[in-house]
């Protein structure tokens, strides 16, 4: 009778707790062992805290492919988000501290010794590098982020100052940087099939908004190459712009190749090799590009054996921008985006001989420069995005 008692006293507990252990079990490899949930299904917030600290280096499964690189600002390196840097990128270039309003003379110096701010730069690089983490300079010659006296007065006089500018800046990283852009963002928007024929490239650059161009003329663009040649022989010399992928009603692609072509062929060997090392593709892409469009311009650039980097890419997914997306940010634009930045790491492995570096433009949502549009890998939190995942596996996403 006791042992009765105890029996059906006692059953109820024991069958729960096996039924219990029975689904957790069952439930395990749809739910909690990596690698075995739907690509994608880990929300933003669901995850273990802190999960970019244990998750597998982002540039590892590209260590044969290219470099993979973020930005980072001076603000950057007393936190986590230089120990993010420093664990998933292996490259990085400074997201505004290298250009030309941080680093020139606010005003024209009254002699040849000009007085740059090299400090917050210099404290970046140095950092960065004894992380160990080779630097891309970003950038010398822009018509953006540059004090205007620069492009003050005729023609000898802006060039003399260009030349000035880009031998000094040059010459103080030499040595510390693997690569520069050069010139960012000479061409202008919305051209058409006949303003690129011909091979033409000079009436296709910025004018009005450009002092450079417009006090000088495109020869502007070889000097500035020219000087930063002779000033850093052993740096990767890039030309870089965005809206370089090949879509309908845009030609900046083909302008660039033409002048590539142009400057090459007339420079064939500076200190051992053509004027133009590479181009940069910023990439600063949204929900509605295609792969297609990406992969054409990698071709195209592919064909002048200059080496690519894709160097500011991020992928816009919600409204804003002038994107034509009405979404807003939600699971299934956090899907799309995921599946997007896949599609893309599947062509830039798949042209890896030509690609040499690929640098996103933002660590997180909070503080990318499009914040509103959720374009990065990581939250604002920092946790894992499935564009993350995508990103760390393309091939089975
Ligand atoms: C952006 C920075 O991310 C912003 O913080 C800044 O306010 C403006 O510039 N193309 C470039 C980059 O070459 O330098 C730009 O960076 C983004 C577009």
């Amino acid at each position: 009778m006791f042992i009765l008692l105890i029996a059906v006293f006692l059953f109820p507990l024991l069958s729960c707790d096996f039924s219990f252990k029975g689904k957790t079990d069952s439930e395990e490899p749809n739910s909690e062992k990596p690698g075995s949930e739907k690509p994608g299904s880990e929300k933003p917030g669901t995850q273990e805290p802190d999960s970019w600290k244990t998750t597998q280096p982002l540039h590892e499964p590209y260590k044969d492919y290219f470099l993979l690189g973020n930005i980072v600002s001076p603000g950057d390196l007393a936190n986590d988000r230089f120990n993010i840097l420093k664990r998933h990128f292996n490259t990085a270039t400074a997201e505004n501290a290298m250009k030309p309003d941080n680093i020139a003379p606010f005003s024209k110096p009254a002699s040849d010794d000009w007085s740059y701010r090299w400090t917050q730069a210099d404290n970046l690089v140095n950092a960065v590098n004894a992380a160990g983490l080779p630097m891309h300079g970003h950038t010398l010659i822009w018509h953006q982020q540059t004090p205007s006296w620069l492009f003050a007065g005729d023609k000898e006089t802006v060039l003399a100052n260009l030349e000035k500018f880009v031998t000094d800046v040059a010459g103080h990283f030499k040595g510390k940087l693997i690569s520069w852009d050069v010139v960012n963002e000479a061409m202008r928007d919305g051209l058409t099939a006949a303003d690129v024929a011909n091979a033409n490239w000079k009436n296709c650059l910025r004018m009005n908004d450009n002092g450079w161009n417009k006090a000088i003329g495109p020869e502007y663009i070889e000097k500035a190459f020219l000087a930063a040649r002779a000033a850093d022989p052993d740096a990767q010399l890039f030309y870089n712009d965005y809206s370089l992928n090949s879509f309908t009603g845009n030609n900046k692609h083909r302008a660039v190749y033409n002048m590539v072509k142009d400057i090459n062929e007339r420079y064939p060997d500076v200190g051992g090799r053509p004027l133009i090392d590479g181009i940069g593709m910023q990439s600063h892409h949204h929900l509605n590009t295609t792969p297609e469009s990406v992969e054409f311009s990698i071709q195209l650039f592919s064909s002048l054996n200059v080496k690519i980097t894709i160097s500011e890419m991020d992928i816009m997914a919600a409204k804003g921008y002038g994107n034509g997306l009405t979404n807003d940010w939600d699971d299934s634009a956090a899907e799309l985006q995921a599946k997007k930045y896949a599609a893309m790491f599947r062509i830039f492995k798949k042209y890896a001989s030509n690609i040499s570096r690929v640098t996103f433009w933002g660590l997180d949502d909070r503080t990318s420069w499009r914040a509103s549009t959720y374009p990065t890998l990581l939250d604002k939190d920092y946790n894992l995005k499935p564009a993350f995942q995508a990103v760390a596996n393309p091939d089975n996403f």
